[in-house]
């Protein structure tokens, strides 16, 4: 797996039909210079000081969300998040959470959150879709059409007077001497908009419930806040909201004794993987106290498990989704110590792409 993820014979070229009808030709699909040339701009905001500085705009949000403020969307949740109250974690702070944060960033208005919403689930199931069912296929590229549209002016406006956003890094640039187009700023904008909101959400519920299900879990990182890395570590190995990756191969190649031709379509099963019995001891257990797994370098592009890839394409955001968790989780147990999963629900998870669960009913 890792040498897929690294080897340039394994070439993302895959994503052009996969993804850029809907995205546009982004980061994931460059290879070399280029790649790295562009990715090497949108990377200070997401690595040390850089992401630290948006510290404040995580745990704001998620305050925010959790309703001690009362501004855009988040406003007519305020009152259900009492302890005692039985709600919908997913739809109501999950799904929330890294959208208000990305927006944030971008400095795009919050309170536009369900256009972003719709937008990203199109795309998402479009991605998920690979071509098979054109309804899906027509709904996300008329959101596509739908978000650039809206972005227009506010490129426009970002150009005449930039600010500290992403969106104003992204107009201001230059690389080589050049600058990116509109086009470009759109494709990076719809590209974040979508890793940075739909994967984080799915990961951070899919941890509530994990550790819910086994109390001693939520009880030790309770009053051991340290163990929260850990905890979020192997949710992610254990439940990767992303499950696999495409590639395509350029020449023939041979991997673990199996001739694959080139030009073939490769499937990289990140799930598969992070359960690798010849890699993980009872690889099919949540357990946020084994050894064999150093929580820290999973954000690091090491190999430790492949929840975020591996190689040059290795996850942007894999930092801030951390913080995201990070900040969320340790919220909602300050809150609610005595939350728990409802009485009669029980946690599922659905999804062949992306792996979630479409509702997590809690008592707080
Ligand atoms: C738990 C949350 C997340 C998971 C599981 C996740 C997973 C992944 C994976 C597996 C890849 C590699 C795709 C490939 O090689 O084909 C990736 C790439 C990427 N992710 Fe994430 N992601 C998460 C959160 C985020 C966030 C919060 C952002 C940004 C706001 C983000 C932005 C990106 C970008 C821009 C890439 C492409 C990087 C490149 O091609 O160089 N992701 N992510």
């Amino acid at each position: 797996m890792a040498k897929a993820y690294r080897d340039p014979i394994f070439s993302s070229r895959s994503y052009e039909r996969i993804i850029e009808p809907v995205f546009g030709r982004s980061l994931l699909q460059m290879d070399g210079k280029e790649h790295a040339r562009k990715r090497a701009l949108v990377t200070p905001y997401f690595r040390g000081k850089g992401l630290e500085a948006w510290h404040g705009v995580i745990t704001r949000n998620a305050v925010a969300i959790l309703g001690d403020a009362t501004a855009g969307a988040a406003e007519h949740l305020a009152s259900r998040f009492e302890p005692g109250q039985t709600i919908d974690i997913v739809e109501e702070f999950c799904n929330y959470l890294p959208v208000f944060v990305i927006t944030e960033m971008l400095g795009l208005p919050r309170s536009d959150y369900p256009r972003f919403k719709g937008w990203y689930t199109a795309h998402t199931n479009f991605v998920g879709a690979f071509g098979s069912d054109p309804e899906i296929d027509r709904i996300g590229r008329a959101a596509t059409a739908e978000l650039w549209e809206y972005l227009t002016p506010i490129i426009a406006e970002r150009r005449a007077n930039p600010a500290s956003d992403l969106i104003s890094t992204l107009v201001t640039a230059e690389v080589d001497g050049e600058m990116f187009d509109d086009i470009e700023v759109k494709t990076h904008i719809t590209q974040l908009l979508n890793a940075g909101s739909e994967t984080t959400g799915k990961a951070l519920a899919s941890m509530i419930a994990l550790v819910l299900e086994r109390r001693e879990y939520f009880e030790e990182m309770r009053q051991d806040r340290s163990k929260v890395t850990a905890a979020i570590s192997e949710a992610l190995r254990y439940i990767p909201p992303s499950q696999m990756n495409s590639r395509q191969v350029t020449e023939d190649v041979e991997l673990h004794g199996q001739f694959i031709p080139a030009g073939s379509l490769v499937v990289l099963l990140i799930a598969s993987a992070n359960r690798d019995e010849r890699r993980f001891d009872h690889a099919d257990v949540f357990d946020p106290r084994r050894t064999d797994l150093d929580h820290e370098k999973v954000f690091n592009n090491t190999g430790e498990h492949f929840a975020f890839g591996g190689g040059r394409h290795f996850c942007l955001g894999a930092m801030l989704a951390r913080s995201e968790i990070e900040v969320g989780m340790n919220l909602l147990m300050d809150r609610f110590p005595n939350m728990r999963v409802a009485e009669g629900f029980t946690p599922s998870w659905t999804g062949v792409k992306a792996r979630y669960q479409p509702k997590l009913l809690l008592t707080l």
